[in-house]
């Protein structure tokens, strides 16, 4: 029965100990919100049928790039249904998921690219797969000068599967360079742009 008892009071501490924890998180989050769930940052897998979702822009040609550091590039990128509901001059709803595949370019032996027959990049093997998500408070999981609202970013090997969870805040740095006017998403004014036309699925 003594065991018992003091197994109760193991488990009351851990309770305390765990609601203290997450006390604490709050607190330290207070001007940016809180969230029960802080502490447990969201995640968000490569979904099966992206490809299938509403292009959002497609072979953005990054061929050329002045940064040695980064290969050439050609990338798509897929907007899920829940945010083809924007309106221009909005944000993202909560939902919204953008997934971007990032290819290499076809260059020759010499590293020189090679083009189609309208003198366009060819897209070579996958390299990356780039994920970004908003759901409402997710903002609570950054501090508040270095977050793109409630975005956030995730990154995936070709596989899909193969999480790279290294140089996440990269993400945030370079977004940041955008506002909220375009909801910290690149290619903002195109879309709508291209919605216009009807060159992309509007809702
Ligand atoms: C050096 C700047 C830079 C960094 C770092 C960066 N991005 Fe981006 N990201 C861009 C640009 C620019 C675009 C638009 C596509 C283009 O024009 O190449 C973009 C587009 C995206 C998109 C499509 C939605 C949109 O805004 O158009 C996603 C998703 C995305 N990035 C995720 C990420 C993730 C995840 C990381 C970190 C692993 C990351 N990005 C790091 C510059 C950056």
């Amino acid at each position: 029965m003594l065991r018992g008892e003091g197994s109760l009071v193991g488990i009351f501490r851990l309770f305390v100990r765990k609601r203290m924890a997450v006390a604490a998180g709050c607190l330290a989050w207070q001007l940016v919100g809180c969230n029960s769930a802080i502490g447990v940052t969201p995640n968000i897998q490569v979904p099966a049928n992206y490809r299938n979702w509403p292009p959002f822009i497609m072979n953005v040609d990054r061929a050329t790039t002045s940064n040695p550091t980064v290969p050439p590039q050609i990338r798509d990128i897929y907007l899920n249904q829940a945010g083809t509901a924007v309106q221009e001059g909005e944000a993202f709803p909560d939902g919204t998921v953008f997934v971007m595949d990032v290819f290499g370019v076809q260059q020759d032996g010499s590293g020189n690219l090679q083009l189609d027959d309208n003198g366009h990049p060819m897209k070579d093997k996958l390299l990356k797969i780039l994920l970004m998500g908003k759901e409402l408070g997710w903002n609570a999981y950054r501090p508040a000068l270095l977050s793109t609202g409630d975005w956030l970013y995730f990154a995936y090997q070709p596989d899909a599967t193969t999480q790279i969870t290294s140089g996440i805040d990269g993400c945030f740095d370079c977004h940041l360079t955008l506002s909220a006017d375009v909801d910290w998403v690149f290619h903002y004014k195109d879309y709508f742009a291209a919605r216009a036309s009807a060159a992309v699925a509007s809702p």
